[in-house]
């Protein structure tokens, strides 16, 4: 008799691996060196810097649930980490959070300059819209215009930058409140992650209901994400993280541990995580990728 197999577990760490060559293949191949060379350097130093390409995987991810296809989801999905590594590259500078390291590697302004570090993140950015608008395939016109309206939001004032600017004024006081610092969160980090999951959601074609309940789940993951990251802060070392450890106590910054404690801290991500998982229920096995992605943003070391 045929013995019954079950179906196997889903093997994230592949998973994860798989896509990361891929999103690396098709940022390598997105900015080619031309004239003038340094500052297609600079933009090349960090964008091609490694990370854990979770945006755009993300967004490819959440394409594929839907249907879509990799020539459609690939040129946001690159964009998602322009987009990233230009807001980085402008956070490490001396007039924001002075840094040195990043992903390991010396910060852009170490190697390049100030000057240059600033202009590879305009470079960066300005590119980023470019290529969603030429690069994208197979997307009905108006799917690509929600898209990179849906971006523009996401990089402005009424996302990571307004979140920036209150971290920032954040910096040094002791009376920041829980729901203050959920700002910062939401629109700093927050808001790109939820436009990984929703442009890839846009892309595939899906209607406003579904863009809403994975826009939920993503809203979740993206708070959990940053209360890992603040207990990673004192918790992980340099050399775990690729970056300066301990900077948030160093830089008196208001953190969930510092407002909570770090147990219960890690059990409110578990809980986001909890409902970000909840909100895939209808996909069944086809939402193992996200599922999984969910739960590996609490567990992950760095
Ligand atoms: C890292 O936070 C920084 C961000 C997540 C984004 C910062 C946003 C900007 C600099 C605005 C960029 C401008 C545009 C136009 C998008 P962190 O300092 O808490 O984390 P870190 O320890 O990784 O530095
Ligand atoms: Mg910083």
């Amino acid at each position: 008799m045929l013995e019954q197999r079950k179906p196997s577990a889903f093997d994230l760490a592949s998973y994860l691996q798989d896509k990361k060559e891929l999103v690396e293949i098709a940022l390598d191949g997105s900015l080619p060196i031309v004239r003038p060379e340094k500052i297609y350097e600079a933009m090349r130093y960090s964008l091609l810097a490694g990370g854990k390409r979770l945006r755009p995987i993300l967004c490819l991810a959440t394409c594929e649930l839907l249907g879509g296809t990799e020539e459609m989801s690939m040129p946001t999905a690159c964009a998602l980490e322009m987009i990233h590594t230009m807001s980085l590259i402008h956070d490490d500078l001396p007039a924001m959070d002075n840094d040195d390291y990043r992903r390991g590697k010396l910060t852009n302004h170490k190697v390049f300059g100030e000057d240059i570090a600033i202009l590879a993140g305009d470079g960066l950015l300005a590119y980023a819209f470019e290529f969603v608008a030429t690069q994208t395939q197979n997307v009905a016109p108006q799917n690509i215009i929600e898209v990179i309206a849906r971006l523009g939001r996401t990089v402005g004032a009424a996302g990571l930058v307004g979140g920036q600017v209150l971290d920032l004024e954040s910096e040094g006081k002791t009376d920041i409140t829980a729901e203050t610092l959920t700002f910062i969160h939401t629109h700093k980090t927050g808001a790109l992650l939820e436009t990984s999951v929703v442009s890839g959601a846009i892309l595939a074609g899906a209607g406003s209901e579904e863009v809403q309940k994975l826009s939920q789940y993503a809203q979740n993951i993206g708070l959990a994400f940053q209360i890992i990251d603040d207990i990673l802060d004192i918790t992980a070392t340099q050399e775990e993280l690729g970056k300066t450890a301990g900077k948030d106590l160093a830089a008196q910054k208001a953190t969930y541990p510092s407002l909570w404690g770090i147990e219960e801290s890690r059990n409110q991500a578990q809980q986001l995580i909890d409902s970000a998982i909840d909100k895939l229920a209808d996909y069944g096995e086809k939402a193992a990728p996200l599922r999984a992605i969910a739960q590996y943003i609490v567990n992950r070391k760095h």
